[in-house]
């Protein structure tokens, strides 16, 4: 039973957590950044990174305290190393790597996308039903949309991923259209929730018939005119009414929803998977999780804390990668891309 103290910076939310055997979260705290970077929609790399060493400290001395555990019964630092902005990533990295050092308590790397995917394991007991391997894994937030074929906690390749915007971004883009407040997905999701999917179809780009890629500029293009007129100028989203509004959000939604489906479905044939898994922010979606609900495979969502950008899920995988023996020393770099590629 290893006691895991999780760093996650990889993009805008500061955040620290301590886990115990790979599940049992005992604190989690998340300093997010939305007010700073509301007014651009979107994340400002700069404004991230300095926001990052304002929190990082007073985050970790925080998630010690509230799991009521000292420095010297964390058996291991697990760090967020991968993939994200380069000046977040270096805070987090940094603050780990001081950490390990002056505790002289292993390291341990560990990759972003594929903390989303074991998100799922968070606060479930082990003997709660678990996804059987190969499972296809769907990570959908602001960042990415991708596929992964994956066979054990420590054995995923990526079989396919968007072409141009992330499900997220989409979300947020088609917010910013409708004047809804940033992020967009949660305002999105409840105004759906009251709306009619049928009202509006908009398009689903499903790309070649076996494709397992993704693409959501076209959907998002396709409000745009539908909100404000040919022109892209015509009207704008203060013109609609209120169920105009709900009705737009719902055929958005209902779109994003039958293209994931269905690029899952492809998946499942594709590596004959046994369970699905499905994390980041989008997973919080009320409309895709009802979807799922009745999926012919098990399906796996994180409890709705841990779906967006959180340190538990770094700290839980840091967990099953220190079980591996899979450490690492000072010179660990900060990196860009994803460890999780095709093969
Ligand atoms: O995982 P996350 O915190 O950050 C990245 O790694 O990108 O995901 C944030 C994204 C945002 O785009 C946000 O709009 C979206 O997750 N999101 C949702 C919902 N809650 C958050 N999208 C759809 N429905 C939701 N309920
Ligand atoms: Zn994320």
């Amino acid at each position: 039973m290893a006691l895991i103290l999780g760093i996650e910076s990889t993009c805008d939310e500061t955040a620290a957590a301590v886990v115990e055997n790979g599940r049992a979260v005992r604190s989690s705290v998340i300093a997010s950044q939305v007010d700073l970077h509301q007014v651009y929609r979107g994340v400002v790399p700069e404004i991230a990174s300095r926001a990052h060493i304002e929190n990082i400290l007073p985050v970790i001395e925080q998630a010690l305290k509230n799991s009521a555990r000292t420095f010297e019964q964390i058996d291991a630092i697990a760090i967020a190393q991968r993939p994200g902005l380069i000046g977040s990533l270096l805070i987090g990295v940094t603050a780990a790597k001081a950490l390990a050092w002056s505790l002289e308590k292993p390291l341990i790397g560990v990759d972003h996308v594929q903390a989303h995917l074991y998100s799922v394991q968070l606060e479930s007991r082990p003997t709660n039903r678990e996804p059987r391997f190969p499972a296809v894994g769907l990570v959908c937030s602001g960042g990415h949309t991708a596929l992964y074929a994956v066979r054990s906690w420590t054995d995923i390749e990526l079989i396919g991923q968007t072409i141009d915007d992330a499900v997220g971004e989409a979300y947020d883009k088609v917010a910013a259209i409708l004047n809804l407040p940033y992020p967009g997905g949660r305002p999105i999701d409840e105004l759906a929730a009251q709306g009619d999917p049928k009202a509006i179809r908009f398009p689903r780009s499903t790309l070649d018939p076996d494709s397992l890629d993704f693409s959501f500029s076209g959907l998002k293009t396709a409000v745009l005119y539908r909100v404000r007129g040919h022109k892209g100028r015509e009207r704008d989203a203060s013109s609609l009414s209120q169920q105009e509004l709900r009705d737009v959000c719902a055929g958005f939604q209902q779109a994003c929803i039958d293209v994931l489906l269905l690029k899952i479905r492809r998946a499942i044939a594709r590596v004959d998977a046994k369970s699905v898994i499905v994390g980041g922010g989008v997973s919080a979606n009320r409309g895709l999780r009802a979807a799922m609900q009745s999926f012919e495979l098990p399906t796996f969502f994180p409890p709705i804390e841990y779906c967006t950008d959180n340190a538990a899920m770094i700290a839980g995988l840091g967990d099953v990668l220190l079980s591996h023996g899979v450490t690492a020393d000072l010179s660990m770099d900060a990196i860009i891309r994803s460890a999780l590629v095709k093969r």
